[in-house]
């Protein structure tokens, strides 16, 4: 069972849907929780409901596309807060199309905060994370990939998005592997879909990537057929619980995996009658 009482977590992405069922679960374990949003109405939502409901929780505003202020937050949470043990880096926004229709700005703006931005993440919180560690306390990293991480979904085509996802996976894996044996533990959650406000990430989207744009109502569609952010939650502890490395949280995510599976195992039966070392 992940203890997480008394310990700090941070959420980034915490001010709407997966990340704040991620504090809500932190907060309702015992951990002080960083709610950390480049929405801060939302962070400080979040953080309302969780110190409601008897909780602990402060909210700051952050921007994980921004490296040096998450590293002046990570500073400020660790004075604030106390040393840091556990990181939910959960921020990410979504583009939809195929590749060669996906915007240039697109392309930037999903990269940026899906994969710069858990990279910026590691960077400012992993010194926080290496002290708890050196001091015999919980040390974990939990990065959000997604169904798009481990094979290509059904439903898209959402290019530029799986491509992201894809890269999640390989920082998380090589993350494990960097990190072995130093105490920190990192773990990776793929969600199938849940249904949250990703289909209107564009409401976030800066300047420098073309601006705020809200999608039309029927593009939330798609997603409200998905599972709870809550639920989704809940999967990814029993998996935090049981020390698992890839947490997969919704069964629907076998029926396009297993086909990319399979593709590799061929490849690779291929590749061995065809090359001798
Ligand atoms: N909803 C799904 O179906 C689904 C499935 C698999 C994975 N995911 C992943 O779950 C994570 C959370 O998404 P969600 O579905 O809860 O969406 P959401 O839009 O409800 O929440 C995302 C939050 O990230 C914040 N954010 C956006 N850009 C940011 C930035 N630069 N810095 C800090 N915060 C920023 C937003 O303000 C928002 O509060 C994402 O990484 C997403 O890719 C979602």
């Amino acid at each position: 069972m992940l203890d997480l009482k008394d310990v700090v977590a941070v959420v980034s992405g915490a001010g709407s849907g997966i990340g704040r069922a991620m504090a809500e679960a932190c907060a309702r374990r015992g951990a002080v929780v960083a709610v950390i949003d480049i929405d801060l109405d939302g962070a400080e939502e979040t953080a309302v409901g969780i110190r409601a409901a008897g909780g602990r929780a402060t909210a700051y505003q952050g921007d994980v596309t921004d490296l040096a202020a998450l590293q002046v937050l990570a500073e400020r949470v660790e004075t604030e807060l106390g040393g840091v043990n556990i990181t939910f880096n959960n921020a990410g926004v979504f583009t939809a199309g195929p590749l060669d229709r996906t915007r240039p700005n697109d392309f930037d703006w999903v990269f940026e905060v899906n994969v710069r931005g858990v990279y910026n993440a590691v960077v400012s919180w992993l010194p926080a994370l290496r002290r708890s560690a050196a001091a015999g306390k919980l040390a974990h990293i939990v990065n959000t990939g997604s169904e798009n991480s481990i094979a290509v979904p059904t439903m898209g085509p959402f290019s530029a998005y799986t491509a992201t996802k894809h890269a999640v996976l390989g920082m998380t894996e090589c993350l494990r592997r960097d990190l072995k044996g130093n105490g920190v533990n990192v773990s990776i959650v793929c969600p199938g879909v849940v249904s949250t406000n990703l289909w209107n990430a564009k409401r976030a989207r800066p300047d420098r990537f073309g601006g705020a744009k809200v999608a039309q109502a029927t593009a939330s569609d798609a997603l409200d057929a998905g599972r709870s952010p809550e639920d989704t939650v809940q999967t990814l502890f029993e998996g935090l619980d049981q020390g698992e490395f890839l947490i997969v949280t919704d069964p629907r995510i076998r029926a396009f995996t297993e086909p990319r599976l399979a593709e590799v195992a061929a490849a690779l039966d291929i590749c061995d009658t065809r090359v001798k070392l």
